[in-house]
């Protein structure tokens, strides 16, 4: 069975990803306090400016690329900075703009909201100014801000604090919450085809405002395909999870009678294409035709062509796309968010329109046997990498 081979990713088959261009979240620069500023802003969501009132952690950009521990490289045209992109953070549809919730991206702590006033979801640190809480044990208050849960300081959407309860109204204390020390940490922001994006860098807004997040293909868009997402946090590495989607050969085995077959393995020839700092892209020669792409540091795409022959119908080209962002949490640990559309068989599929009769979670039963099939392996082997990398000796790989 021809599909058996792409279907190694959790999922393979619908859902929402909605056509609605992306959405640009306004820098804090324009504080709440300048109302007047922030309507131009709405009319060119595009346009960013980095914060004055929160705390930066370096005097300039030089400065900061100078001591970045993640750029890898020495050449400069190859450097590679963690931090100058837009990472997923969520599917929109799994968020609940009633509540903060708590996320972890490159092994920071941040807390996801959404700001009601300007309909636009917001990224802070995880940390109130005032003595370090973490924002996420808060709540949206009365007016629709962030509220820390240890002494009740508000935040609005610009990261301004708004109220401090226990300040007099006048003097000192009143001026207290205008103090740049008492704003929250802001990162950019960005919705795109059903996904928040979060720019790591709370000094980035200009870099991302310049930067495209990564797309689903068009394909997505098109009303002959169905399709369906999930996202699952695995407790595992991002380095181990990239590898584990851009292996093809294990799907057989690791997802025997899910999504594979062990007596239907067979060699999967595969030709690089072009590959650079950016990723790599290539492709197999046979039917199904499976395209793969990387685009660093997060993103696999994987497209198959079926080229099948239908009773009635004749010859049909079938296509599937899974496009997974593997997010690096935190050391040992990785968001996998999937989305995937096909042009067949898409009444088994969950999603938005009235003859799509399957539920989601039906869709999520059987990607999580996927996700649940490697986890087992996938934790053993990393485990091993990790005692032998602590023994020190020398490259695990050798
Ligand atoms: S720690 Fe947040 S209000 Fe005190
Ligand atoms: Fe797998």
């Amino acid at each position: 069975m021809v599909v058996s081979l792409a279907s190694g990713s959790p999922i393979f088959t619908s859902t929402t990803t909605s056509s609605s261009p992306p959405h640009f979240s306004p820098s804090p620069r324009l504080s709440c306090r300048l109302h007047s500023q922030k309507r131009k802003l709405f009319k060119n969501p595009l346009r960013v400016a980095a914060p004055p009132s929160t705390p930066t952690t370096s005097t300039s950009e030089e400065d900061q690329e100078k001591e970045d521990p993640l750029i890898e490289t020495e050449d400069f045209e190859e450097k590679f900075s963690w931090r100058d992109h837009w990472y997923p953070v969520s599917l929109v549809e799994d968020l609940d703009p009633r509540y903060p919730t708590p996320f972890q991206l490159l092994n920071r702590d941040l807390v996801l909201w959404f700001d009601n006033s300007a309909s636009q979801w917001v990224a802070f640190d995880d940390k109130c100014p005032h003595r370090l809480a973490p924002l996420s044990e808060g709540r949206i208050d009365e007016n629709g801000h962030l509220q820390c849960s240890y002494h009740g300081w508000s935040f609005d959407g610009c990261g301004s604090c708004t109220r401090i309860p226990q300040a007099a109204s006048e003097g000192l204390e009143a001026r207290a919450v205008k103090s740049p020390r008492a704003c929250a940490t802001r990162f950019p922001t960005m919705v795109s085809q059903g996904l928040l994006f979060v720019w790591p860098d709370e000094n980035g807004w200009e870099r991302a405002q310049a930067t495209k997040p990564p797309m689903l293909p068009d394909d997505f868009e098109k009303p002959e395909f169905s399709s369906v997402t999930i996202q699952r946090d695995l407790y595992y590495g991002y380095d181990t999870l990239m590898e584990n989607v851009s292996d093809p050969s294990h799907i057989d085995f690791a997802h025997h009678k899910v999504t594979g077959r062990r007596d239907r393995a067979k060699p999967l020839p595969f030709k690089m294409e072009s590959s650079g700092p950016w990723g790599f892209a290539g492709a197999n020669n046979s039917n199904p035709k499976i395209c793969a792409k990387f685009v660093a540091p997060c993103y696999y795409m994987n497209k198959i062509e079926i080229d099948t022959k239908l009773p009635v119908v004749g010859d049909q080209k079938w296509v599937i796309w899974i496009c997974s962002f593997n997010v690096p949490m935190a050391p040992g640990k990785t968001r996998s968010i999937v989305c995937s559309a096909r042009n067949f068989f898409q009444f088994t599929m969950p999603g938005p329109a009235w003859w799509q009769v399957v539920p989601r979670w039906h869709e999520h039963w059987t990607s999580n046997k996927v996700y649940d099939g490697d986890m087992i392996v996938l934790q053993g082997q990393e485990k091993m990498f990790l005692s032998q990398s602590k023994d020190g000796s020398g490259d695990v790989n050798k």
